[in-house]
Order: structure tokens, then sequence, then C-alpha cells
């Protein structure tokens, strides 16, 4: 059942969502060569707990068959597609890496990734991030209410085919609300007129994951990390959405302070 949120609610998911946004900004100068992914996992844990608020990914379990995961977020590079475990090997100039950040606050969640490219990184990738971004936009600018789930999916899989890029099918977005994973499942795939029709108050993130070469891809031994089958890179940006009365909200507005521009150097 997907749940609908009321104004209250929706309060309490955009203060979650605000603070997400916030690491983002924090971690921007800090994304660059030479720091080990363990350094930025600290750093959002450290940021996060003096916000009063707390990781919903460490320890988290889909099943009994998956270890718990052991970070406070999950860092992707190259051809991580996600869940990325923060280890202690450093970036490098010329890497991209997928950053996903999650924030219980007061009982409510909020969830984003955002790709920051190392240093400087070769055309191919920046046109790959450039792209994967306008994926995310292009999703988010479907939501309203009446629309359906597959306008969402529609609008992102043809952005992404029209640049020749794979859009990955087995891990899509997911409602959210006091629990990280909740209904509906959001595909970043599928056909205009079909799915889910949307409701004011329903709230879900939108998070496709695209591959510079073909679609599919595999799970490391770790139990956690997705890498492409091919070994292109993949990149991946990620809003917490509310459907409102005209349209929709983000929830997890990083986007009002991310710009590439700002941060090179
Ligand atoms: N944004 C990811 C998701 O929606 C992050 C999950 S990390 C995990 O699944 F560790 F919690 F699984
Ligand atoms: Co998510």
């Amino acid at each position: 059942m997907v749940t609908l949120r009321n104004g209250r609610e929706i309060e309490g998911l955009r203060l979650a969502g605000d603070l997400v946004a916030r690491v983002f900004e924090m971690l921007r100068p800090r994304v660059r060569p030479g720091v080990g992914l363990d350094e930025l996992d600290r750093l959002v844990e450290e940021f996060l707990l003096a916000s009063g608020a707390e990781s919903p990914y460490r320890g988290y379990r889909p099943s009994a068959f998956v270890p718990p995961f052991p970070g406070t977020i999950c860092a992707s590079v190259n051809e991580q597609v996600v869940h990325g475990i923060p280890s202690r090997s450093k970036l490098r100039g010329g890497d991209v890496v997928g950053i996903d950040i999650g924030a219980r606050l007061g009982g409510w969640v909020g969830d984003a990734c955002y790709t920051y490219p190392v240093g400087e990184v070769s055309p191919a990738a920046r046109k790959l991030l450039n792209a994967a971004r306008g994926c995310l936009e292009a999703g988010v600018a479907e939501v309203r209410p009446g629309g359906r789930l597959g306008d969402v999916g529609a609008a992102i899989q043809e952005l992404a085919e029209f640049h020749g890029y794979g859009v990955v099918r087995e891990i899509g977005g997911h409602g959210v609300g006091r629990k990280l994973h909740e209904e509906p499942h959001v595909e970043h795939f599928g056909r205009r007129g079909r799915g889910l029709r949307l409701r004011e108050g329903m709230v879900f993130t939108i998070e496709p994951m695209i591959n510079e070469g073909g679609p599919e891809i595999r799970l490391l031994r770790d139990g956690w990390t997705v890498v492409t089958a091919d070994g292109n890179l993949s990149a991946q940006y990620e809003h917490t959405v509310a459907v409102t009365s005209d349209g929709c909200e983000i929830l997890t507005p990083w986007h009002r302070h991310m710009t590439e521009s700002a941060a090179s150097a």
C-alpha cells in the first residue's frame, strides 16, 4: 500500500531531506584526489550525529542472505553502479564517485545521491554525468497528481537511450517515509500512461543509474557493490520527491547548490 502523507508529515520529510542536501554541500570541497572513502564516510557520520540525525544505511540488511551494510554512506567509484562500501581506498583525479546519503531525523527519512567528478575528468565522463543528471530532472518533471509512474520511467529511459546510454533495470527508486524503503517501487524505464497513478501526498525517490555502456550489472562478492557488467562508467543522481496538489516538491534540494562550475578547483 502506498501511504499518502499530510502536511505535517511532509514537513518532517522536508527537514530530513534538507539535511541530506546540506551534507552534499559540506562534502563538495572534500571530494578530491587523495581523500579516502572512509574519511568521507566519517565526515558524514559526524555531520549527521551533530545534526541530531542518523544514517538509515548503516547496518541495513535487506534479507538474511545479505551482510549488514557497513557504512554511513554508499560510495560508488567509476564502474561501480550503487552500494559501494566506503573502504580505505582513495579517490584519484579523473574518477567519478556517486555518494548516496540517507538521514533519519525526527523519525523521517531523506534519501539522495550525487555523482561528483574528482579533479579533472574526461570529456566522456563529464558528458555521462550531465546526461545522468538530466535523466533525473526529466523524471522529476513528470511528477504530478494524475500522472503515472510509467511517465517517469519513460522520460528517463528515452533521454538515456537518446544519448546511447543504458538504464539499469534491476534496481529502482522507492517510497520513503518513516522507513528508507516503502512502496511504491519506482522503475527508471517504462511506458507512458502505465503504472501507478500519482496522488498528492505520495513520497518516493527517483534515482536512475545510467551506464556509459550496456544496462547489465553484476554483484561483487562483498554482497553489496554493484558494478557494470561491461566495466564501463556508471552515474547516479537521486532525489526524494513529494507529489503536491499541482506538481512536485523536491525534498532533498541539493540541486540549488550543486553546480559543477562551483565544484571544480
Ligand atoms: N539510495 C539507496 C537505496 O535506495 C541506498 C541504500 S543503501 C543501503 O536503496 F545500504 F541502505 F542499502
Ligand atoms: Co534510494
